[in-house]
């Protein structure tokens, strides 16, 4: 089996908006499914990608936060600690950071990819890349963390890079 590069969905598209089921079983299609992930995670350079991203409305994200990557299944966050407030970007909400508050520090409930519970605890940028991806699970975008008043010029903003990206792929396969 080997790892493939897919394809990314960006804002617009249904499956970033739907609410992700559990998986009740972890074998070799899953873990297919995120190796491919994070594959693409790596292609576009990102440090986090959720299923929903490719199409899957699955819970699973993976992550790599320096220290190689690591596959989440099923996560819950069990405790959430401090606040602090940062800019944040996302694969598929390209052209736009947003100003986010994600807790200090996280505990973190989850399975990894051979089905095994694990428990871990996370600060910083790990647990802001960490709840960052359980929004994704939840349908949640970076956008809708944006004031109401403010949001539709983010929105058209995320909406023009996306344009402009299109052109850029017709123009390339010319
Ligand atoms: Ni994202």
């Amino acid at each position: 089996m080997i790892a493939t590069k897919l394809k990314l969905r960006v804002y617009g598209d249904p499956c970033l908006r739907r609410k992700s089921a559990p998986v009740s079983n972890i074998g070799p299609a899953e873990r297919m499914l995120i190796s491919s992930m994070i594959k693409t995670m790596y292609d576009d350079d990102g440090v986090g990608l959720a299923a929903p991203q490719v199409g899957i409305n699955q819970t699973i994200f993976v992550v790599d936060i320096g220290e190689g990557p690591v596959a989440v299944i099923n996560p819950k966050i069990v405790k959430k600690i401090g606040k602090v407030t940062q800019n944040e970007g996302c694969l598929s909400v390209p052209g736009v950071t947003v100003a986010i508050d994600r807790p200090q520090q996280i505990r973190l409930h989850y399975l990894d990819e051979n089905g095994h519970e694990q428990e871990g605890d996370f600060a910083d940028l790990k647990a802001r890349v960490i709840a960052h991806e359980m929004d994704h699970l939840d349908g949640k975008l970076i956008v809708d963390h944006v004031n109401p008043a403010d949001r539709p010029k983010v929105i058209q903003k995320v909406e023009a890079k996306l344009k402009v990206m299109t052109n850029d792929k017709i123009q390339n396969s010319k």
